[in-house]
């Protein structure tokens, strides 16, 4: 079994009830808030294709607690509203420790903070092995490889495949904005292909993948893209995986962005806000992204990129009409250079820029505004002759892939771990 993990009791009321008493050891505060607000929230209508909905349905309530302490204390002027989200990051964190089988090490590749983990038993007849690098979603601004679902990720990884695992663990917007979390992981990964260093790890070189989900897919699947227009790069990656990736900032009103925009655990409000906060503190750019009347007369010749009407299959559409974003003559000066760039937003490059990149997995899930980005990437990889791999969960969530422990375990977060694990066998 990929999970040893058991399942523990099923009754809802029991498992809310443990939920509840492990939040209090943790931090007494949002429990209160959680506890005062539990009433309002589950009456948030959650579809029904959705598996272990009363689960989902107090995780909601916790994030949606979160977010709304998070408005009100940047209302406020106490504290930042990624500094309180960030609480999500620090109740999750671990300390990654080697085991009986992952040894692990924290390392400085090239001044960016990487966690390794190898397998502990030493292969004695040197045989090369293979790599995954991992980056840890959190929409730009939250999130580490410290957090215990990646910890366990990695170490599922390492052992499934008998695999080199590196976690990258770059700095986060705000304030370290836009290009900045991309330039870590660029700089980390060209570190790690440096042939001393891959056979330090005793890496074979044709081998590597690069993983990430959320905002990790989208840098996986930018860093994939800039190593191959790198003239300098000899080592080049063999497959990446983009788990409900974060693609295109132009259109912000997708039919998934419309379907799903309450959704949990991402709602439509929150992306946009990791959007804008990962270009600027600027709160200008946030009221333009929710009007999804950011783009300039520059973006509007990128738009063709992101055409949706065209990009998704007819069964994506629902009830949908595809209107293109309205253009202003100008907008703030940052709006031209980083909403264009495909670092960014990787769907915004031209077909040739396509063709020989990696083989790909893509995951994507139903009920998630991102759902769409996935989509359409699929499609222009496929368009331009990549192999991809497309798995769509249609009882899927935003955020279920990293939902892999207690007590925010859940049944369709297992499934996902164990088809990309599965996939990576197969193809790396
Ligand atoms: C999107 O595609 C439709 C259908 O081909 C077309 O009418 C529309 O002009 C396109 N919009 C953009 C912005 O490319
Ligand atoms: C899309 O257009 C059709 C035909 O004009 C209309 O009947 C439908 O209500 C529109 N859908 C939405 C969601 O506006």
């Amino acid at each position: 079994m990929l999970i040893s993990r058991a399942d523990s009791a099923s009754l809802p009321s029991y498992r809310a009830a443990v939920f509840l008493c492990k939040m209090r050891s943790k931090d007494i505060l949002l429990l209160l808030l959680a506890g005062v607000l539990t009433a309002y929230y589950v009456y948030i209508p959650i579809p029904d294709e959705i598996e272990e909905k009363w689960k989902l349905m107090i995780t909601d309530c916790f994030f949606r607690s979160l977010i709304h302490l998070a408005e009100f204390s940047d209302l406020l002027g106490l504290k930042d509203y990624m500094w309180v989200m960030m609480l999500i990051t620090v109740l999750e964190r671990t300390v990654p420790v080697s085991d009986k089988h992952v040894h692990v090490t924290e390392e400085v590749f090239d001044g960016v903070q990487v966690i390794v983990y190898e397998p502990s038993q030493q292969g004695g007849d040197g045989e090369l092995r293979r790599a995954v690098i991992y980056l840890h979603g959190g929409g730009w601004c939250l999130g580490s490889a410290m957090m215990g679902p990646y910890d366990l990720l990695s170490r599922q990884t390492v052992q499934e495949l008998n695999a080199v695992v590196v976690s990258v663990e770059y700095r986060l917007a705000p304030p370290h904005h836009f290009p900045i979390p991309f330039l870590d992981v660029y700089r980390g990964v060209k570190h790690f292909f440096q042939g001393a260093v891959l056979a330090r790890y005793r890496v074979d070189a044709r081998r590597v993948a690069v993983s990430g989900d959320s905002a990790g897919g989208n840098l996986a699947a930018a860093i994939a893209q800039q190593l191959q227009q790198d003239a300098e790069q000899s080592v080049q990656l063999k497959a990446q995986a983009l788990l409900y990736p974060v693609m295109q900032a132009l259109d912000l009103n997708t039919p998934s962005y419309q379907q799903n925009e309450h959704m949990p655990i991402l709602p439509k409000k929150l992306m946009v806000r990791f959007w804008s906060e990962y270009f600027t503190s600027d709160r200008t750019l946030l009221h333009a992204m929710l009007a999804n009347s950011h783009n300039s007369l520059q973006s509007g010749r990128m738009l063709k990129y992101v055409n949706w009407t065209v990009l998704l299959p007819e069964s994506f559409h629902g009830p949908y009409n595809y209107s293109a974003p309205p253009l202003a003559n100008r907008g703030p000066s940052y709006m031209g250079t980083a909403l264009t760039d495909p670092r960014a937003s990787p769907l915004l490059v031209p077909d040739t820029a396509l063709r020989a990149l990696p083989k790909a997995y893509v995951l994507t899930s139903e009920y998630d505004v991102l759902r769409d980005d996935g989509v359409m990437y699929v499609t222009r990889l496929r368009q331009a002759g990549v192999d991809v791999t497309h798995q769509h969960y249609t009882s899927g969530f935003h955020g279920a892939f990293m939902f892999t422990v207690w007590p925010t375990d859940f049944q369709i977060g297992r499934r996902m771990v164990w088809n990309y694990i599965h996939w990576l066998k197969e193809n790396l």
